[in-house]
């Protein structure tokens, strides 16, 4: 299968880039193709710009970046969205990604006010870290907004597959090694878990 993961986090020693590394190493060890976005490292360009609300035309062209993104998610058998949550929300720049990418006419299609997703036939996986106790994640309601927002509204939304939101709470910088090693085996075990030979979650073409 081809992955396509899409990271962000700014500073490259980050416990989020090293699940991104952990998560895309698993994949290639399971003999699958992973192409990495990391896109503070690309200086991917988060702001959508005025002509792209509009729909693709000859006046309206798409912008290069974004063509070259969105074929790399139809090249994808699956997406997988790594980031720190941030006042619970996506990075800025996972955002603007998301806005740019994530474009009417690609990711979706509105008729009559009712909306569709075109990337059916692909899974989707969010991995995702937070200061927070997940228990007070969840109490507060914070967390099934977190869900409702950024697993359904966008992935499921857009037609994905989604196989699982794997989330590491109470992550901070004076993570102990051991802890930190724990989650690393968590996340390569989640690549396993719907990408190794005994999986099926993740077999779409077949
Ligand atoms: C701007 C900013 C906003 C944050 N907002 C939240 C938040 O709303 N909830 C939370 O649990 N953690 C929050 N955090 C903590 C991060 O989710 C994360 O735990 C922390 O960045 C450790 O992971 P890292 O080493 O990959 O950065 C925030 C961190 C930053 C820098």
């Amino acid at each position: 299968m081809n992955h396509l993961i899409v990271v962000a986090h700014p500073a490259i020693e980050s416990f989020t880039m090293a699940l991104s590394r952990a998560y895309a190493g698993e994949l290639e060890a399971l003999g699958h193709t992973q192409r990495t976005r990391d896109l503070y490292r690309m200086g991917f360009d988060p702001v959508l710009a005025a002509h792209e609300i509009l729909p693709v035309s000859t006046a309206h062209p798409a912008s290069a970046d974004v063509v070259a993104a969105q074929d790399e998610i139809r090249w994808a058998d699956a997406l997988t969205v790594i980031y720190p949550l941030w006042w619970l929300s996506m990075p800025a720049m996972m955002k603007g990604y998301v806005d740019r990418v994530f474009a009417r006419g690609f990711a979706y299609e509105s008729v009559n006010g009712s909306v569709h997703g075109l990337l059916s036939g692909k899974a989707a996986v969010s991995i995702t870290v937070s200061g927070a106790p997940l228990p007070m994640l969840v109490k507060s309601g914070d967390w099934a907004a977190v869900q409702a927002l950024q697993d359904t509204h966008i992935l499921r939304a857009a037609g994905f597959k989604f196989l699982e939101h794997l989330h590491f709470d109470e992550v901070a910088p004076q993570l102990s090694a051991e802890i930190g090693d724990q989650h690393l085996t968590q996340v390569r075990a989640c690549a396993r878990r719907h990408f190794g030979e005994s999986a099926t979650g993740g077999r779409l073409a077949s």
